[in-house]
């Protein structure tokens, strides 16, 4: 072989022509990926909801559970009424919390979240069985240590009983924070107060262990060892959106209504 063939600029226009090659492959893949993507991110968030209303089984056919059971509503935060003419599949309060003629800033006083915006509106998903209400299923989202951490919590028709929460994204330490993955600690949300009989919210993840024979023990839940700071932001994050600011107005109206 020639040396002459080895110059400064054949290798350049090698590794032009390599890196462009490579470039054109990885922006086709990445495109023609992407509806693929979205379809399993969609798929995931209807699991994750079935999840948290327990109506997922292992090997289930997500989307046939989803359309019998759930029905997905947009509400406006205000006054917990139903925004009409707006498609709720196609509302992502995450991208609208950004928007300014969408988004609520929130006052500090009651930012316990640490939120700063949010959405006007939220999509909740309302389970019916036999044609009755039964649960509705509604997005959080807030702080926890390294990450903000989405996720969903079921509550019951009437209003004020916890039926299921799970957290579908986060970025907590595995085995500290990432414990909000635990599903026997997923489990024990079910069955808690939200407000006590004056209307008071009460719910809170404390420090420790509940102990089930004190009558707050019905609005408690255990904290998570060695992960004070995610436990306290799941508390501060489930009291925003279970409160006042979030969706207390729509509970109430699903109470009168069930
Ligand atoms: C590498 C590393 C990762 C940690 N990850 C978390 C976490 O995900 N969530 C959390 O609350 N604390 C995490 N911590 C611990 C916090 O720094 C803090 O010590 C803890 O929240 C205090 O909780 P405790 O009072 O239950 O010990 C982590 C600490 C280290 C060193």
């Amino acid at each position: 072989m020639s040396q002459g063939k080895d110059t400064v600029q054949r290798t350049i226009i090698i590794a032009a022509a390599l890196s462009l090659v490579c470039s054109v492959i990885v922006s086709v893949a990445a495109v023609q990926l992407r509806p693929i993507q979205d379809k399993n991110k969609a798929l995931d968030k209807k699991k994750n909801i079935l999840m948290a209303a327990s109506l997922y089984e292992e090997g289930a056919q997500v989307d046939e559970v989803f359309k019998q059971y759930v029905v997905p509503k947009l509400l406006n935060l205000a006054d917990g009424s139903y925004v009409e003419g707006q498609d709720p599949n196609e509302y992502d309060q995450y991208k609208e919390a950004k928007n300014p003629s969408e988004r609520l800033v929130l006052d500090p006083k009651v930012d316990v979240a640490g939120l700063r915006m949010i959405a006007r509106y939220a999509v909740v998903y309302e389970v019916k069985k036999e044609g009755e209400l039964d649960q509705v299923v509604v997005p959080i989202h807030g702080k926890g240590l390294w990450s903000t951490l989405y996720g969903f919590v079921s509550v019951d028709s009437d209003g004020n009983t916890i039926k299921g929460l799970g957290y579908y994204d986060h970025g907590e330490t595995p085995g500290l924070g990432g414990e909000v993955d635990n599903p026997k600690w997923k489990a024990s949300w079910n069955g808690k107060k939200i407000n006590d009989n004056s209307g008071q919210l009460q719910i809170e993840v404390i420090k420790g262990q509940v102990d089930l024979a004190r009558e707050d023990a019905q609005y408690q839940v255990d904290g998570l060892s060695g992960a004070t700071i995610t436990a306290r932001g799941v508390s501060y994050m489930v009291q925003f959106w279970l409160g006042e600011n979030g969706f207390k107005q729509y509970f109430d109206r699903i109470k009168k209504n069930s």
